[in-house]
């Protein structure tokens, strides 16, 4: 794409011995209004090297430059020149550079040779895949594809939950009150069953916490049957976790959960003892923390066992060895803040510096009307259920409106599931809400079945073109407002990819591809597309042909499905 900005500082430059170009650059402003013009320069800096008034340096310098291809009008206005851009000129460099670099247009390679780490989803075994845990899921592996379309090594991480005291409470419920075959029927819930009914007995008797807690250190010991059970849960749990990763189209290129690292602490306590960064504390292992105003972190346990934070601080540790990562991205909700300000600090204070480059990404809960989810009360909603039930309401709605589709089935998987996932990610990260069916299964306004139909009708009119409109284009045939509108928005998509990269934003892109709808719908509405003048049939379906790209990438960007025809 032609950088106008750049063109206009060096057609100044060139008259302007006082600046160099990117002094210019820097000095471009936006006129007030956007009829004036898409940039204006300032003289008042001038006024001294030029000896003369602002407004008469505007003035003379408009003349000397005269006009130039790229702008429809150049022009004096006060102490300022405006530029405005030719339309069409502005539009054949857009659609151009959309058509040349298809699939490839809004990437960079920024990250080309760099590690880049994206851990997320980090679900619990033997617990509930809950529309909790959508969040972590879907912003993670947003900002998965969009550092690898900017070029980088992204490597997509599942800290699964897959250690600690709770398998120790599991193994005893299941030796208790388990019965294998009812278990698999219907495994993650009927585990969860026993998890519940742990808690509950060991309410009124509490030794079974002791028997829970030897069944772990058994099982950190080595111990088969304790083994056995533990690889039994976690299998089962996987299973039903990978259908659910399959209909969001999500894939991890490592499922190194907690329990890839027990091996792995004994290193790391040494080298925290080493560095006398750990201090006994009556019988166990802490991390003093006073001075940076947290509370001290507890390492090992009295009884010499590891905790949460000594499995994350093993993993950054490892993790720098094995990626040699250039950053490490957690997606993890905001309640575990301090947890995470806590490790990284250590690591800091180990001497690491390149705790730096691991991030914590957090964001906000999502409760139900009843209140906030929790397991161990039965109170969730199962992803799977949420999924399945959007594509049943998406099965009805085509069957009503589309009957005769071709693939009904896939194309109902696709938008069902994409219509949760955008809701997911329509609002910024950080904000709370509460899960509602109602939403959840209404496909009116803003939603992921808008966008992905408009997709759909922009891919419907490319098909009933009969004209070849990738070359010789007549791009002045462009210059309405609404055509105007969604080109200047289609420039923008870079920009907006790299901006929701560095905020870690995924929400950013889901915004510009519902404007972006939103505005080709616009223009759709005004502009019929296949008429009788070829010439501006032609210049019409140059601009469809970028839309339908752009959406398609801002869409696949999300994890969203872009389906031709539904
Ligand atoms: N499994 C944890 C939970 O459900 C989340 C893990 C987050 N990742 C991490 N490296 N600590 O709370």
């Amino acid at each position: 794409m032609i950088d106008f900005k750049q063109a206009i500082a060096e057609l100044l430059s060139a008259h302007i011995e006082a600046m160099s170009t990117e002094e210019i650059y820097e000095t471009l402003e936006y006129p007030k209004h956007e009829d004036m013009g898409d940039y204006a320069f300032p003289c008042f800096k001038l006024a001294k090297t030029f000896r003369k008034a602002p407004h008469m340096i505007s003035a003379d310098l408009v003349e000397t430059i005269g006009t130039h291809e790229h702008f429809e009008n150049i022009e004096a206005v006060a102490a300022y020149i405006n530029f405005k851009i030719d339309k069409g000129v502005f539009a054949k460099s857009v659609l151009e550079t959309i058509a040349k670099e298809g699939d490839a247009f809004g990437s960079t390679n920024i990250g080309e040779n760099k590690n880049l780490i994206v851990e997320f989803s980090s679900v619990n075994i033997a617990k509930a895949f809950h529309m909790g845990h959508i969040r972590s899921t879907m912003i993670g592996n947003a900002l998965y594809k969009i550092f690898g379309f900017l070029g980088y090594n992204a490597i997509s991480i599942n800290h699964l939950g897959d250690y600690g005291t709770q398998f120790g409470k599991m193994i005893v419920a299941y030796k208790m009150w388990g019965d294998r075959d009812l278990i698999l029927t219907d495994p993650v819930r009927e585990l969860v069953k026993l998890y519940v009914k742990f808690h509950d007995e060991a309410e009124k008797d509490e030794t079974l916490n002791d028997t829970a807690r030897e069944w772990f250190t058994k099982l950190e010991n080595g111990n088969q049957e304790a083994y056995d059970l533990w690889a039994w849960m976690k299998e089962l749990s996987l299973v039903e976790f990978d259908r659910v990763y399959d209909l969001l189209g999500v894939h991890f290129d490592s499922y190194a959960g907690e329990s890839f690292y027990s091996d792995k602490i004994p290193a790391v306590l040494a080298e925290l003892r080493d560095k006398n960064v750990m201090v006994k504390s009556e019988g166990a292992e802490i991390v003093d923390l006073e001075e940076f105003n947290m509370p001290p972190a507890l390492i090992t346990k009295k009884d010499g066992s590891s905790l949460y934070i000594t499995r994350d601080i093993a993993a950054a540790m490892y993790r720098k060895n094995h990626y040699n990562f250039e950053k490490n991205i957690y997606v993890v909700g905001a309640p575990q803040q301090l947890h995470f300000k806590q490790w990284m600090k250590i690591i800091e204070q180990m001497g690491h510096e390149w705790a730096k480059d691991c991030v914590h990404v957090d964001f906000g809960t999502v409760s139900l009307e009843e209140g906030s989810m929790s397991t161990r009360k039965g109170r969730v909603i199962y992803l799977e259920e949420v999924l399945q039930k959007a594509i049943d309401s998406t099965k009805a709605i085509i069957e009503e409106k589309n009957p005769n589709l071709d693939n009904k089935e896939e194309v109902a998987k696709k938008v069902g599931v994409g219509a949760v996932v955008y809701q997911e990610l329509s609002n910024n990260r950080i904000k709370d809400y509460t899960f509602s069916w109602e939403s959840t299964l209404s496909f009116e306004g803003e939603t992921g079945p808008y966008v992905m139909y408009t997709h759909a009708r922009s891919c419907s009119v490319l098909r009933k073109a009969d004209i070849d409109f990738k070359s010789g284009v007549d791009y002045s045939h462009l210059s309405d407002d609404a055509s105007k509108d969604v080109i200047r928005l289609l420039s923008k998509f870079p920009e907006v990819v790299l901006e929701s990269a560095r905020k870690y934003e995924p929400s950013m892109v889901t915004r510009y591809v519902t404007n972006l709808a939103q505005r080709f719908n616009r223009f759709y509405h005004d502009n019929p597309i296949l008429v009788d003048d070829v010439e501006l049939k032609k210049a019409r379906l140059a601009l469809v042909d970028a839309t339908r790209q752009t959406l398609k990438t801002g869409l696949s960007l999300v994890g969203l499905a872009a389906p031709e025809r539904m």
